[in-house]
């Protein structure tokens, strides 16, 4: 049995495709090879390269090495430093969001200056999104700062009650605040961590029933799903003392949400809403791309398994290795042009993409 609908394409606003600096995780092809074997046509990349992205001319090389490799279309964040203020204006054009990192992950773009942090918000465009790493109480200090300088404020990979209940509130006031959610923090608690070990080493970390199940009774609350895909190599992860944070997410995120649909967990139309519509709402993508000449297919019958060797990722496994699932990916149409057809990729024919064009 088959039940095919067609999706407009899925929107990722939060992805670490790890060019320039650390191909050998991944690369600009590799990872939208991955976002359109996820059904992802967008995705935005973050700045916390090795080389991190807080001057105009890493923006733009960024931008030249990825013309013409890339499958799905691709934009670029920037990074928030104090030296990243003089170019806040120039990458205006050229960037999505602003990142800031307030608590300590992959990369070196921590900041925990309070007179820092204020300079920052005050400095980007009213008109243009803040994004925050901060979790818990530093998610605070992050609200407050937004509401102080009057920042649209978009929080990332929200995981805890805590912080469901700040952005509520937040909200009610009519706070311009936005979040997202990733699919490890919806599908996995800190239950899991005996059984897949460094594999689910991230930040934030995985949480526990409690939290997960509090994230589930207020899906209204969120805005959207992002992967966070955060590849590591197989190697890394496995012979490490200290393995680094961060997980895969592009190609297992709708496979897990399509599931969830045929589980009653959500509806189909607010799983589009969650993947598409408003990722592409909060960061102005041109919607004359939705509907016609790019959307995805996807059949809401099929029952498959999550293989690491079905994964184009270059990190190659994934912490849902293994599970059964309902609901698969058939084929992706970019710009009118068959681009993914079961499990086949064609290509390159996805574009760098800019704010407002
Ligand atoms: C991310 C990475 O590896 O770039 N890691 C992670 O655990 N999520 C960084 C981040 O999003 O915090
Ligand atoms: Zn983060
Ligand atoms: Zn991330
Ligand atoms: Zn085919």
């Amino acid at each position: 049995m088959s039940r095919i609908v067609k999706l407009s394409g899925l929107v990722d606003v939060h992805v670490h495709l790890r060019e320039p600096g650390l191909e050998h995780k991944e690369d600009f092809s590799t990872g939208t090879k991955a976002a359109i074997a996820g059904g992802y046509t967008t995705v935005l990349d973050m700045p916390n390269n090795p080389r991190p992205v807080i001057d105009l001319n890493t923006l733009l090389e960024k931008i030249e090495i990825a013309e013409g490799r890339i499958y799905s279309d691709l934009g670029f964040h920037f990074g928030g430093s104090k030296s990243a203020i003089q170019f806040f204006k120039d990458v205006e054009t050229q960037a999505f969001g602003l990142k800031i990192y307030m608590n300590q992950t992959t990369g070196p773009l921590l900041i925990e200056n309070d007179q820092e942090l204020d300079e920052i918000f005050s400095a980007w465009s009213k008109d243009k999104v803040v994004m925050v790493h901060a979790e818990g109480e530093t998610l605070t200090k992050a609200i407050n700062l937004a509401k102080k300088h009057k920042n649209k404020l978009h929080v990332c990979h929200v995981s805890l009650g805590s912080e469901i209940d700040q952005i509520k509130k937040a909200k009610k006031e009519g706070m311009d605040i936005t979040c997202e959610v990733s699919c490890h923090h919806l599908f996995l608690t800190t239950e899991d961590t005996k059984r897949l070990g460094a594999f689910v080493i991230m930040t934030p970390p995985l949480r526990s029933k409690k939290d997960v199940e509090y994230i589930w009774k207020n899906l209204d609350v969120l805005d959207m799903i992002a992967s966070d895909h955060a590849p590591h190599t197989l190697e890394e992860k496995k012979n490490s003392q200290k393995p680094p944070f961060g997980v895969p997410g592009l190609e297992t995120s709708l496979p897990l949400m399509l599931n969830a649909v045929n589980e009653k967990r959500l509806s189909l139309e607010r799983m589009v809403e969650l993947m598409s519509t408003n990722p592409r709402k909060l960061f102005g993508l041109s919607s004359s791309e939705v509907g016609e000449q790019t959307y995805i297919e996807v059949d809401l019958e099929k029952e498959w398994t999550i293989k690491n060797e079905d994964l184009f990722t270059k990190a190659g496994w994934s912490p849902f290795d293994g599970m059964k699932v309902k609901g698969r990916l058939k084929k992706v149409i970019l710009r009118g042009r068959l681009v993914y057809h079961d499990e086949h990729i064609f290509g390159p024919f996805g574009q760098v993409i800019f704010p407002n064009s």
